[in-house]
């Protein structure tokens, strides 16, 4: 029995596929690598040592999706697939709703046809919107998204709960997760944005290495301790263990549909990520201030409270192991790269 990782070559579905070997799972992949590179498979094995089926093809084709429930016996399916760039979102609507939103639902009407219903979701804290409760709970409002990115995470949301309704057998994981940033401690496998990143990490780690001259600080009047906006980091790996309890969760409940938080619980200022990863990794950061960027809220941590009951999960890497991590993967794939050439 295997768990299907759609988008399984991208930043979270990598690191998710290493720690599901390294538990001893069976894992699947497809990918069309629209958004990732098919080196990331052989990092995979490398880090792991374990070798899995691998389909290139795109997660909206039902036929090609039944040749691979046919050909494995899935018992499970983990989506990362689907697009993720917020501004992207806003000029593309119906490529962002057709991919997010129809993906979703012909790999849900796939599974159904195989009786394979245990399915965990990737979310997003965006779900919230501007959250009045700070720190966010899972019982926090929904709604008020900025963007169709958002949007579609919002309403494949409550698709899950309406295929929930309609039938009870379906073991369903919600899985909001907050900033996910550093990257695996081998230098393998991270995010590896194309072209000019808009998240703040990956753009800092191209300010140190001299690729991007300066950072833009968007915004130092908001009503934070600096002024600067604050988020919930949380490192990729930690993310990653919060699927495979997830997964054990739901094989030993049988039947549900759960919702949990993947954050720390602490929020950090932009400048104090500048401050951290100066310290973590040794390297400048110029920035400057900037206007504030539309869509952009405040304050946005986790109460991670209930993943931590629930599931046993914690978050357990620093802001220091995340900066730390996600400076080694780019230095590592800059080694790579001279390597090959
Ligand atoms: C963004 C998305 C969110 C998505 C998440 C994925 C928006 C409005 N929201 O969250 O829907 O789920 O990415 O990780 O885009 N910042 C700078 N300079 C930069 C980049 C960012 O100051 O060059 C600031 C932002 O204003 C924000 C913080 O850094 O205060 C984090 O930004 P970012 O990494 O883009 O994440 P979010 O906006 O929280």
């Amino acid at each position: 029995m295997a768990i299907l990782l759609p988008g399984g070559a991208g930043f979270i579905g990598s690191h998710t596929a290493v720690e599901l070997l390294q538990a001893g799972k069976e894992i699947v992949i497809i990918d069309n690598f629209s958004n990732s590179k098919p080196e990331v498979l052989k990092s995979i094995k490398t880090i792991t040592g374990k070798d899995f089926p691998f389909y290139e093809m795109d997660y909206l084709d039902q036929e090609a999706l039944e040749k691979v429930f046919k050909e494995n016996k899935i018992e499970a399916v983990m989506n990362f697939a689907g697009y993720k760039a917020v501004g992207e979102s806003v000029k593309k609507p119906i490529e962002y709703y057709t991919n997010n939103i129809s993906g979703a639902l012909v790999l849900l009407d796939t599974m159904r046809k195989y009786g394979c219903k245990t399915f965990i979701f990737s979310s997003s804290a965006t779900v919230y919107g501007d959250s009045e409760t700070i720190p966010i709970t899972e019982e926090c409002k929904t709604g008020g998204t900025t963007n169709p990115y958002g949007t579609t995470k919002l309403f494949i949301e409550q698709i899950l709960k309406d295929i929930y309704v309609s039938d009870p057998t379906w073991d369903i994981c919600i899985l909001r997760y907050f900033n996910p940033i550093g990257a695996h401690e081998s230098g393998l496998i991270g995010e590896a944005p194309q072209g000019i990143p808009n998240n703040l990490m990956p753009y800092i780690v191209r300010v140190a290495n001299g690729t991007l001259p300066q950072l833009s600080v968007f915004g130092n009047d908001y009503d934070t301790p600096d002024g600067t906006g604050v988020r919930d980091y949380i490192h990729v790996v930690d993310l990653a263990k919060g699927h495979v309890l997830a997964l054990n969760k739901l094989e030993k409940e049988k039947e549900g549909l759960y919702t949990y938080n993947l954050g720390t619980g602490k929020g950090y200022s932009v400048l104090d990520m500048v401050k951290a990863f100066e310290e973590a990794t040794g390297q400048k950061v110029p920035y400057q201030i900037a206007p504030r960027r539309p869509g952009d809220i405040a304050t946005c941590y986790a109460d991670p409270k209930k993943a931590k009951e629930e599931l046993g999960w914690e978050a357990e890497k620093t802001l220091a192991d995340m900066c730390r991590d996600s400076w080694h993967f780019i230095v590592s794939q800059a080694t790579l790269t001279k390597e090959n050439q």
